[in-house]
């Protein structure tokens, strides 16, 4: 599937070339019929013959960006929020554990200060960041956000955190950089799970410098006004909204600028069923599963998954031409 470009001008509102065209011809026409040779020689001279203007095929990748506004309209969704209880007792972290309702339980405990996170790879300078470092990096903003796991459930979640833009500016990327590798810790005695074989540890993901550069990709340190709790991957996570959850990787301690397309944990895992985009998109359905819905957690019943999980205006630009099939 391509994505279409989001249109500025209605089409209906502009003039088609062609009748245009013949429209000033046909007007050309009556005028020189009326007219005597002389006046119509002097006309011609005045008048010379429409050029002719042909439709070109559209240069690829020159798409407008989204305008500020439309991207702070991405900011803070306008729809109920899931309960703290749900958003803190219904997790993915496999390090804990498999069971969405004992993650809480395992992940009660877990120190997470003193944390570092080192920046590095393809920059010019380089850093390890204490954590109260990045909290001061940039002013942490509230953003509300809907949060779609690939296993077809959702919430809506509001974040605390800065965009992962104002970490890398301080890093500055080199020009050969085109994606970044996130790490998660990997430690078995403070992630008990990670003794088990059910992942390759460390969970890693990893995004295009562009999508990573997008406004709204954040780093979180928090949720509801409140540090993070341990089982939504404290004390530092990525939120990419427009991504299944599973691109949001928990408990970060390395960000690495890189050349080429990094590998992630679940594409290592089964590579048919998650790429590396994995951008939430209804047409295209898991191989076992469609799509199409989504269920909110706390509410009843099930309703449409929205492509980009509903961001298209603000990230659609970034796969123009893309063919969201075969980049799953
Ligand atoms: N990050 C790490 N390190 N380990 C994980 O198991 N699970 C992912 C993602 N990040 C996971 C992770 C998955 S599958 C989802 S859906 C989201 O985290 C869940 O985030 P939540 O528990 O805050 O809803």
């Amino acid at each position: 599937m391509l994505i279409k470009k989001s249109a500025d001008i209605k089409s209906s509102e502009i003039t088609d070339q062609k009748v245009y065209l013949n429209r000033r011809l046909f007007m050309r026409g009556a005028i020189l019929a009326g007219s005597v040779t002389a006046t119509g020689l002097l006309y011609r001279k005045l008048n010379p013959p429409p050029a002719i203007v042909e439709e070109r095929p559209k240069i690829a990748g020159l798409v407008k960006p989204p305008s500020d506004e439309a991207i702070r309209a991405g900011f803070k969704v306008n729809e109920p929020l899931t309960s703290f209880a749900d958003i803190t007792n219904y997790n993915n972290f496999y390090e804990f554990s498999t069971e969405k309702r004992s993650v809480a339980e395992e992940a009660r405990g877990f120190v997470t200060r003193p944390w570092a996170v080192e920046v590095g790879g393809l920059v010019g300078k380089p850093k390890v960041f204490d954590l109260d470092d990045l909290l001061k990096l940039a002013p942490q903003e509230e953003r509300i956000y809907r949060h779609r796991c690939v296993e077809g459930w959702s919430m809506v979640i509001p974040w605390v955190g800065f965009p992962i833009a104002a970490l890398l500016k301080q890093v500055e990327p080199l020009s050969s950089a085109r994606f970044v590798a996130f790490q998660t810790l990997l430690d078995p005695k403070r992630m008990p799970n990670q003794n088990t074989g059910v992942l390759d540890w460390p969970y890693v993901e990893g995004l295009r410098v562009d999508e990573a550069l997008n406004p709204l990709a954040i780093l979180a340190t928090g949720m509801y006004g409140q540090t993070m709790p341990p089982q939504d991957g404290a004390p530092i996570r990525l939120v990419v909204p427009w991504k299944y959850g599973f691109k949001s990787i928990k408990s970060i301690v390395k960000i690495m600028l890189v050349s080429n397309q990094p590998p992630t944990t679940w594409n290592i895992e089964s590579p048919n069923e998650y790429g590396f985009y994995s951008n939430v998109n209804p047409n295209v359905d898991h191989p076992r599963w469609s799509q199409r819905m989504e269920h909110r957690i706390g509410e009843f019943g099930s309703r449409p998954t929205l492509l980009f999980n509903g961001y298209a205006d603000q990230v659609g630009h970034l796969y123009e031409g893309m063919d969201l099939r075969a980049n799953y």
